[in-house]
Parts: C-alpha cells; sequence; structure tokens
C-alpha cells in the first residue's frame, strides 16, 4: 500500500495510529534536533516530524530533503505540542512523528517556490506542472469541476441529453476566424475546428434531440485578452418547442443553482432584464456593470443654444451630448494632468474629447469651459445629474453612439480604478432585443450580431429588405458584473427565412449552398421550432471566483500570442509532415 491516508484527511481521532503518508515537501524547517516538514498533496497538509533523539535513523535520512521531494513516510499520529496548534487546518492540531522515510523521487530546485506571490506569469506558464500544485490553482480546478458537476445535475434533472459533436467539421460562423486543419486524405481540403457546436445542435433538434447539452471546446481565432482563450469551453444548450422565456428559465434555474451549492448565494430570481437600446443609453455598453450606478445622461436639453462650438455642432448634426457624475471616494483629487490623461485616452473610443467640470456648488463649477455657459445653465446641468459639491461631471458630444459606447468606458474605468467593489457581489442580468444586423463599415456590408441562424421578431421581418437595421433578434445574452457570460436565441426553422437572412448579410444563393446546404436541407425536413444558449464556463468560474484572468481558471492555458509555454505550440513540422498534407510554407 502506498498510503493510508491522504495529507488533508488526518486528525485527533487517528491518534496512536501507524499510517503511511505519500506527498511533495512543501515547507522545510531544520531545528536541529527536529525537522519539520509539511507534507502536501490535493487535499492538504500534515505535519510530519524527524527527531533526533526518538528515531535517529529517520532524522539522519530526513536531513537530506529539499523543497518538492516526493517521499513516503510512515509513521505514528501524535498531539501537536501547545502553541504549535493550528486550529484552521483539519489537521492542524496533529502531527506524525517519522519512522521510516523513502524518498520516491528527488527534484531540483524549484524555479519559483509555491508560496512566492509575485512570480511572473511567464514562468508559471513555462512551469505549469509546479504552479498547478498552489494551493489556488487546486482550489480554482476544483471549483471549476463542482460547477461542471452542478451543471450536469441540474440539466440532467431536466432531461437533457449530453451529445458530443465534432471537432473536425466545417466553419460554423461566430464571427472569429476558424483554425484550419488539413487533411491528408483529401489534398487540398481543410476542416476547420468548430467556433462552437452551433449548426450540430441545431442539426440534433431537427432530428428530435429535444435537449441537448454539452459542455463543448470551442475555437476561435482572434487576439487574445484577459477573458478571451484560442480555445474556450461552453456549456452549450438547445431546446425545441420554445420561446425566448422558456430557454431564460432553464438557464436561470441552473446559473442559481450553481450560486447557491458552489457559493451558497442566493440570487433574485426572475433576473432582470433590459433591452439592448435602454443598456447603451443608460450604461453606454450593451454588457452593463450593475454593481455601481453613475448612469449616463442625456445632456442635449440642457446644451440646446448653448454658444459653446463642439456643442452646438453635435446638436446640428444630430449627434448627442452625453455625460455622468463621479463622486470621487475619499475626496480624490483630480489634477488636470489626470483630466488631460483621461481625454487622450477616451480617444480610442471614438470621442473626440472629453469634457469635465468640477462641481463647486448648486449653480457652480470649475472647468476649462465653464466661461462659455450661462450660469442658469451650469445650474441646469447640475441639477440633471442631482450633483454635490466635489462631484465631477464628464461629458462627451459626439454621434448617437460613441457618445455612449466612449463614456460607458469611462463609467467602468472610474469603477474600476476609484470605486472599491467588494469582492463577493453580484449583478447579473439579461439583455433582450438586440438588433439583428449591424453595419461593417471595413466590408460595407450587414453581419449578424449575434450568428446567422438567429431568428428576426417576426413583427420586424417587414423591415428585412427595407430597412434593415430596424429588425430585432429573438436573441438574449446573459450579463455578470459587466462582462458577457452567454449568449443564445431563437433560432430560424424556416428555410424560406434563413434564405432571406442569408440574402440580407450578403450572402447569395450560391454560397448559401455551398457552405450552409446541408443546414437549409434540415430546416426543410422537419425542423421544429427551438433555440438555446452558451454560457462561457470559463469567464463564468473566473467571476464566480473573483479571479483577474480566465487562465487561472483553466489548467494548461495559452497566453495572450496563442502560445503554450510549456509545450512550445505552436511549432513547426517536418518537411515529411508537410509533404504528407501537400501543404508548401512560403517563406
Ligand atoms: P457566443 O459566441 O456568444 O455564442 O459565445 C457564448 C459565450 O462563450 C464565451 N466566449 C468565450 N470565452 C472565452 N474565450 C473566448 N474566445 C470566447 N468567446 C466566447 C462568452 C460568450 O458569452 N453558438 C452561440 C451560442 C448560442 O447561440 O446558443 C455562441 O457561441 O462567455
Amino acid at each position: 500500500m502506498m498510503r493510508t491516508s491522504n495529507c488533508g484527511q488526518l486528525d485527533l481521532k487517528s491518534l496512536d495510529r501507524e499510517v503511511i503518508l505519500a506527498g511533495w515537501v512543501d515547507t522545510y524547517r531544520d531545528h536541529g534536533d527536529l525537522i519539520f516538514i509539511d507534507l502536501r498533496d490535493r487535499w492538504g497538509v500534515t505535519q510530519i516530524v524527524f527527531s533526533a533523539s526518538e528515531k535517529p535513523e529517520a532524522h539522519r535520512r530526513g536531513k537530506h530533503l529539499r523543497s518538492e521531494y516526493v517521499i513516503q513516510i510512515k509513521g505514528v499520529v501524535r498531539k501537536r505540542p501547545e502553541g504549535t496548534v493550528n486550529k484552521k487546518l483539519k489537521t492542524g492540531e496533529m502531527e506524525v512523528l517519522v519512522s521510516e522515510l523513502k524518498i520516491l523521487n528527488p527534484c531540483p530546485t524549484p524555479p519559483f517556490e509555491l508560496s512566492e506571490k509575485l512570480v511572473s506569469e511567464e514562468l508559471r506558464l513555462r512551469y505549469r506542472f509546479i504552479d498547478l500544485r498552489r494551493k489556488e490553482m487546486v482550489e480554482a480546478l476544483g471549483f471549476r469541476y463542482r460547477v461542471s458537476k452542478i451543471v450536469r445535475d441540474y440539466l440532467d434533472r431536466q432531461e437533457f441529453l449530453e451529445i458530443e459533436t465534432p471537432y473536425l467539421t466545417r466553419s460554423t460562423p461566430e464571427g472569429a476566424r476558424d483554425f484550419l486543419v488539413p487533411s491528408r486524405l483529401n489534398p487540398g481540403s481543410f476542416y476547420a475546428l468548430p467556433q462552437s457546436p452551433q449548426l450540430f445542435k441545431q442539426l440534433l433538434m431537427v432530428a428530435g434531440y429535444d435537449r441537448y447539452f454539452q459542455l463543448a471546446r470551442c475555437f476561435r481565432d482572434e487576439d487574445l485578452r484577459s477573458d478571451r482563450q484560442p480555445e474556450h469551453t461552453q456549456i452549450d444548450l438547445e431546446m425545441s418547442f420554445v420561446d425566448e422565456d422558456d430557454v431564460m428559465k432553464i438557464v436561470e434555474g441552473m446559473v442559481a443553482e450553481v450560486f447557491e451549492k458552489a457559493l451558497q448565494v442566493r440570487l433574485e430570481r426572475p433576473f432582470r432584464s433590459l433591452n439592448y437600446d435602454e443598456a447603451l443609453s443608460r450604461f453606454g455598453s450593451d454588457k452593463p456593470d450593475m454593481r455601481f450606478g453613475m448612469e449616463l445622461r442625456d445632456m442635449n436639453p440642457v446644451f440646446e443654444g448653448s454658444k459653446f462650438k463642439i456643442f452646438e455642432d453635435c446638436l446640428s448634426q444630430k449627434g448627442k451630448i452625453r455625460g455622468l457624475c463621479f463622486t470621487p471616494p475619499n475626496k480624490q483629487e483630480f489634477s488636470r494632468k489626470d483630466f488631460e490623461e483621461m481625454t487622450q485616452w477616451i480617444q480610442n473610443y471614438g470621442a473626440k474629447g472629453l469634457a469635465w467640470f468640477r462641481v463647486a456648488g448648486p449653480a457652480k463649477v470649475e472647468s476649462p469651459i465653464q466661461k462659455f455657459f450661462e450660469e442658469e445653465r451650469i445650474a441646469k446641468m447640475v441639477n440633471a445629474f442631482g450633483a454635490k459639491a466635489g462631484d465631477i461631471l464628464f461629458l462627451v458630444a459626439s454621434d448617437v453612439s460613441t457618445s455612449a459606447i466612449s463614456l460607458g468606458a469611462l463609467r467602468v474605468r472610474l469603477a474600476e480604478e476609484y470605486l472599491a467593489l467588494p469582492p463577493g457581489k453580484f449583478e447579473i442580468l439579461w439583455i433582450k432585443n438586440f438588433p439583428l444586423l449591424e453595419w461593417n463599415e471595413e466590408d460595407k456590408r450587414y453581419q449578424a450580431l449575434h450568428h446567422p441562424f438567429t431568428s428576426p421578431k417576426p413583427e420586424d421581418m417587414e423591415f428585412l429588405e427595407t430597412d434593415p437595421l430596424r429588425v430585432r433578434a429573438r436573441a438574449y445574452d446573459l450579463v455578470l458584473n459587466g462582462t458577457e457570460i452567454g449568449g443564445g436565441s431563437i433560432r430560424i426553422h424556416s428555410r424560406e427565412i434563413q434564405e432571406k437572412v442569408f440574402k440580407a448579410l450578403s450572402i447569395g444563393p450560391e454560397e448559401a449552398e455551398g457552405k450552409f446546404g446541408f443546414l437549409l436541407k434540415a430546416l426543410s425536413f422537419g425542423a421544429p421550432p427551438h433555440g438555446g444558449l452558451a454560457i462561457g464556463l470559463d469567464r463564468f468560474v473566473t467571476l464566480l471566483l473573483g479571479r483577474e484572468s480566465i487562465r487561472e481558471v483553466i489548467a494548461f492555458p495559452k497566453t495572450q500570442k496563442g502560445a503554450c509555454l510549456m509545450t512550445e505550440a505552436p511549432s513547426s513540422v517536418s518537411p515529411r509532415q508537410l509533404k504528407e498534407l501537400n501543404l508548401n510554407i512560403r517563406t
């Protein structure tokens, strides 16, 4: 037997028992005649003691141990001496006096200590097999597994079937670039790794497998950020004979159960919801963070007829002047330099400038542009925000969309930098009534806001050709603390409507037949009304745990450049492999 217990199991109930433990040397303290080691495994740590007076042979051998050695010991459980008890640990009142030691594998000095806080992420990823031994990582991966288990159990109770779909497939457009896999057996042809199982789950509905789910790996070749990976996992589900509310109700039940069982947090249901238009105008985002206020206000009425040229021009071009009111906590001072930096920064979001006013009283502000406005107008503005002395008003004048988006970004930045948002605060909501299409300026054509299989609202169908941007989609997104954690829709189940939507997307009949012929065929062979949703598991778990990046909840993530530093993927391949695949690399 390699061990009788694991390292997180023993307590005073095992007093005087002879036990065998195995694990890694976590900490090593040599007090001369006594050596204390914390022996670690996935379940915890147990203090083991080598005593020169009681077990001299074991003590002599124990002197050779170092960090991260893998060892097996035999010994007897005893009470820790007074003063060395650690009540926080299950194993904190006992220790094992070692009588026999076997070194199963030595270890060179590790590249970093497991307890070190400031290890570079690069080093952590290069030595991920060591990094994953850290308590935070063991906790994260354990928690992620528990979330998956709760989801599986819940969906099982709701009679969902877990069905796998192919990885080697044709491309499904989800708005990203595909990862391609060359086919050896079909020279010149490629598989695409799925950006999501979208079309397969719809085909399963056509086949009658009502209530499908899958914890599905999805592959997208897009620019990476802290909440994006080239491969991510979705809790993907689809149902037949449903409308938006049916899908949302199932998803709410699932998400609420995860919160309750994994975090002991009760969420109020039904979750609140906001229309897309309202989310944009009030929060400047289609994924608003509702943990704080700072709502955007329409300042057009206040500035009508003002003498300030930038505002006047904006109004005459049917633009919008929007503003938000920020109350700096702890009377935080902002210098002109701070405002200048923010003005530079907001230009990343398309705004040409940022107006700011430091409120000094009901009709008094300090600002480089205050001289352009009458006292009455200033009073109206301060009053519109309900602002108090010390508050700062930020205004952007631009087109309808840019004024909202740029101020929305500032709203989030101010909250992140200055408001200490308490950990464990969760605000979840649905965003509904998205437009079906958006205009892609680069390609000069409409594109689907979600994906091309999303159903338009029947009452908006008449605008599909005449006023495409007016058509709303039967789509819904789930937003947690300002992050989109899921999205879904009721799908098109009629061939005729699917063809019309393809047309609106400038996908001609030939291209549609070539790329999606199988879908169009299936839709004409008895497709039921259906809809579903997918939650990004990595993002969801990251937020539940309050971690900084999704890389913290993925065992083997990729860097921002899409590289795995441990295996050094992607890598070059041999000329022979390329030849087999009929590929030439151009240099
Ligand atoms: P969507 O593209 O919105 O929908 O994806 C669903 C959710 O997956 C997560 N996600 C990601 N997480 C990490 N890295 C990425 N690169 C990444 N991309 C997306 C997000 C997102 O909300 N087939 C549809 C779902 C449906 O309509 O049923 C789809 O894939 O949390």
